[in-house]
């Protein structure tokens, strides 16, 4: 079976493509013949060394993907031959063939497409547990969304919205995909390429909120972005850290919580994975359940072939996603 392989920590260029022995499922585990793969930033973390758990190496990278199960290992109980289903591992998704627990498999629902699938898991989920474990959203709350455009972005305002957020904010800095996150739901566009963002955000946030802020920030870029939603935040506001692609890690300042009656909190997805797979399962049948009621449609923006996994990454190195990209079989 193929997989992209990296020998080394490095650029997804230097990522090959390998034949390598068809992988059988131990006690408890299925493995399931990929149909589609979703690409995540954190792919990114994790071949360039970056991300915080280092496979051992060679590797292949990949974190989700969509197939079918074609071999079922002692004990398992959940599963059979011909199951569709989408997978969350913790590397080693693109590949033709992938090892998983039952416990990583969420059934496809009917009529759902392998690429959508692959889509609705990793960010969806990431979302999900940001607005409701961490921010515990409420409906009516307002909720500004940093990296509107990206993959979490656009799922954490179409889950928000579905949910019965108030009011919805796009936080986005490539203004040209501003309308991807008003076609996800957001009410208005929050623009962070302006000069003084530290004002700036704040004043917009302000204008469409009738003086009141944010109730909730989810924030997966940090640096200047934080810092400033940090002031747009409502009495009572709650902000989730999510991840720092605008590259530096902000600082907060204690008595700054106290002074606003704020708090900041932190979400690690894949701990949710890991640590409540039940509470995983539900938000995922949550998600599966919007989708199915309309509420939730991922955007896949690009696929590409598993050989082209590198042109795949460069998509979200270079700042170009808007929603998801999946590679394909
Ligand atoms: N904590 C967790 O468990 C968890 C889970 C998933 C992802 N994450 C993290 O969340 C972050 C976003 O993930 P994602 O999957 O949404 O990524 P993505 O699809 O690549 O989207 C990131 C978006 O952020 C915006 N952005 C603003 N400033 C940026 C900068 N300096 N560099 C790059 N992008 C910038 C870009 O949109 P605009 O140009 O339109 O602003 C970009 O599209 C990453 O840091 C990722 O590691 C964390």
């Amino acid at each position: 079976m193929l997989a992209v392989r990296m020998a080394a920590f490095g650029a997804p260029a230097t990522a090959t493509l390998e034949d390598l022995p068809t992988p059988e499922p131990g006690k408890g585990e299925v493995r399931v013949a990929m149909r589609a793969a979703g690409v995540n930033y954190p792919d990114l973390l994790v071949m360039t060394g970056a991300y915080q758990h280092k496979p051992p190496l060679p590797f292949t990278p990949g974190k989700e993907l969509a197939g079918v199960v074609d071999a079922v290992g002692a004990g398992v109980r959940g599963l059979e031959v011909g199951d569709r289903v989408m997978v969350q591992v913790e590397y080693g998704a693109f590949a033709e063939q992938v090892i998983a627990t039952e416990a990583q498999c969420f059934r496809i629902p009917d009529g759902m497409s392998f690429v959508d699938a692959a889509a609705m898991g990793l960010v969806y989920q990431t979302g999900w547990f940001a607005l409701f474990d961490r921010a515990r959203m409420a409906p009516g709350d307002v909720v500004l969304v940093l990296g509107a455009t990206g993959g979490v972005g656009l799922a954490t305002i179409q889950i928000a919205k579905a949910m019965g957020a108030g009011t919805v904010l796009a936080g986005v800095s490539t203004m040209s995909k501003a309308q991807a996150a008003l076609d996800a739901g957001a009410d208005h566009v929050i623009d962070l390429s302006v000069e003084n963002l530290r004002d700036g955000l704040r004043e917009q946030v302000m204008a469409v909120t009738d003086g009141h802020g944010a109730d909730v920030c989810i924030d997966p870029l940090g640096g200047d972005p934080f810092d400033a939603a940090m002031r747009a935040l409502a009495w009572c506001g709650r902000m989730v850290v999510v991840g720092f692609a605008a590259g530096r890690i902000p600082v907060v300042k204690a008595n700054y919580l106290l002074v606003k009656n704020i708090e900041v909190s932190g979400l690690q997805w894949s701990d949710y994975r890991d640590r409540t797979p039940d509470r995983m399962r539900e938000a995922q049948a949550d998600i599966f359940r919007l989708h199915a009621e309309g509420k939730l449609s991922p955007h896949v923006m690009e696929r590409f072939s598993l050989d082209r996994v590198a042109d795949a990454m460069a998509v979200i190195e270079e700042r170009r996603v808007t929603g998801k990209v999946v590679l394909e079989r």
